[in-house]
C-alpha cells in the first residue's frame, strides 16, 4: 500500500524523523483554519499518490491563511496525472538552502534491501539517476546485518554530504531505517531533505509504501487505506476473500488457479478482436477445491459489474473434480437465482471431465453454454458479450 504525504509525514514524526507542522484539509476552509494555527508561511500541497507533484502546479507557497485558502481552492480538484485531487497538506514552509535525497528500498531483483543516498535532490532526481548516475550512491544492505551508524556515516560521506550535516543526516537515514524495518515498508523515500538556512535537516516530502504481505503485524495499518479510492467491486470481492482484480473489460472471468486466468485473460482479448475489440472485465481466481458457495460468490461479484455483458468459467479439474465444480456451477445458479442474467459460457476440462459436463446438460440452465475448448469457449464468450 503507497501511502499519501501525510500520512508518511506523520509515520516519520512517530519515529522521530524531522519534520515541520503538517494538517491535511479536504476543503478551503479546513485549509485556512490549519495555516491559521500553523501560523506564518506554509505550502499548500496537493495530496495524489504520484510524483512530480511540484512540477505539476500542486505545491504552492502561501504568504498568510487567506493565501492558502485561494491555493487550496485552486489546487483541490485539480487532475495530477489522471488523479483528482480531494485532500491537501498544509505545511509549514522551511527556508531552503539545499535539497538532498535518500532512500531505502526492497530491491527484489537482487534479494537485498538498498539504500540510496544523493546530494542533488528535489524535483529532478529521476533526470539525476539517468544522466548522472555517478551522483545517487546506492549501497546494499544485508537484512540480518541491518544498518549502523559507521555503515550510515559512509554512505552520507560516499554521496559526499557537507561534513557539517554528515552527523545529522546519518541519524535520519538510521531514523528511517528504522521506519523501513519497524513498519514492514518496502519502500522510504526522503525527496528532498533540505537544509534550512538555519543549519536543520528535514524531511520535507516522504514517500513510504508498506509491505500488505505483512499487514497481520500491524493492526494500525488497516486506519490508512484510502477507502475512496477502492474499487466497490474489489472491496466486496475482498471481504468475501476472492483473488478479484477489476479490469476495463465485457467478460467476466472466473478460472482456478492464476496462471490458467492470466491466460484466459489473454486468449479473451485475443478472441475479442475479432468482436470489436472485447476485452476481459476482470481477473478471478476463485483457487483449487471451490465450494459452491465459493463459485457464487464469485458469480455475483461479476454479474454486479454493469461492465459484463457475458461470462466465462474456465475450469481446470485437478485435486477439484469437474464433477464438483459442475454441481458448484449447478448450485451457484439456484442460489443466485434471478440475480444470475447474463450468458455464461463454461469449458471444463480435467479430471473426470465427462461427469461434469454430464451434470451440466442435465441441468439445462438457459444461460449455460459448454464448449469443450478453450479457444472456442473464450471466441463464444467474446461473441455473446458484442452482442
Ligand atoms: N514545506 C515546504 N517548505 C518549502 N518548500 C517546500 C515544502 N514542501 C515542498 N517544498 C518545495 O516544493 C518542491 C516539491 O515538493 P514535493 O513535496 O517534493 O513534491 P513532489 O515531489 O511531488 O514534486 C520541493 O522540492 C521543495 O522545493
Ligand atoms: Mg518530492
Amino acid at each position: 500500500m503507497d501511502l499519501f504525504e501525510y500520512q508518511a509525514r506523520d509515520l516519520f514524526e512517530k519515529h522521530g524523523v524531522p519534520v515541520l507542522a503538517g494538517a491535511v484539509a479536504t476543503t478551503a476552509d479546513e485549509a485556512q483554519a490549519a495555516a491559521e494555527k500553523i501560523g506564518g508561511k506554509v505550502v499548500v500541497k496537493a495530496q495524489v499518490k504520484v510524483g512530480g507533484r511540484g512540477k505539476a502546479g500542486g505545491v504552492k507557497l502561501a504568504e498568510n491563511s487567506k493565501d492558502a485558502r485561494e491555493k487550496a481552492d485552486a489546487i483541490l480538484g485539480m487532475d495530477i496525472k489522471g488523479h483528482i485531487v480531494k485532500k491537501v497538506m498544509i505545511a509549514q514552509a522551511a527556508p531552503i538552502e539545499s535539497e538532498y535525497y535518500l532512500a531505502i528500498l526492497l530491491d527484489r531483483s537482487n534479494r537485498t534491501f538498498l539504500v540510496m543516498a544523493s546530494v542533488a535532490g528535489g524535483m529532478d532526481i529521476e533526470q539525476v539517476a539517468h544522466e548522472t548516475p555517478e551522483k545517487l550512491v546506492k549501497v546494499p544492505v544485508n537484512s540480518n546485518d541491518g544498518l549502523s551508524k559507521s555503515d550510515a556515516l559512509k554512505i552520507v560521506n560516499d554521496a559526499k554530504f557537507p561534513a557539517d550535516i554528515a552527523d545529522q543526516v546519518a541519524e535520519t537515514l538510521l531514523l528511517i531505517w528504522k521506519v523501513f524495518t519497524t513498519e514492514d515498508a518496502t519502500l522510504v523515500e526522503i525527496n528532498p531533505l533540505v537544509k534550512t538556512s538555519d543549519g536543520r535537516i528535514i524531511a520535507l516530502d516522504g514517500k513510504v509504501t508498506l509491505d500488505d504481505n505483512a499487514s497481520f503485524r500491524h493492526p494500525d495499518h488497516e486506519a490508512l487505506i484510502d477507502e475512496s479510492a477502492a474499487d466497490p467491486l474489489e472491496a466486496l470481492a475482498k471481504a468475501k476473500d476472492l483473488n478479484y482484480v477489476k479490469l476495463n473489460g465485457q467478460v467476466g472471468i472466473i478460472g482456478n488457479g492464476a496462471g490458467l486466468v492470466m491466460s484466459t485473460l489473454d486468449v479473451v482479448a485475443y478472441a475479442g478482436e475479432k468482436f470489436g475489440g472485447v476485452k476481459p472485465a476482470n481477473f478471478l481466481d476463485i483457487g483449487g477445491g471451490a465450494s459452491a458457495q465459493v463459485m457464487a460468490d464469485g458469480l455475483s461479484i461479476i454479474l454486479g459489474d454493469p461492465d459484463v455483458k457475458s461470462v466465462f468459467v474456465n475450469v481446470f479439474g485437478g485435486i477439484t473434480a469437474c464433477d464438483a465444480v459442475a454441481n458448484g456451477i449447478v448450485q451457484a445458479l439456484e442460489m443466485l437465482g434471478s440475480k444470475a442474467t447474463k450468458p455464461i459460457v463454461v469449458r471444463l476440462d480435467g479430471n473426470n471431465v465427462l461427469e461434469g459436463r454430464r451434470i451440466l446438460n442435465e441441468a439445462k440452465h438457459p444461460l449455460v453454454q459448454q464448449l469443450d475448448t478453450m479457444d472456442g469457449a473464450a471466441s463464444r464468450a467474446a461473441e455473446l458479450a458484442a452482442k
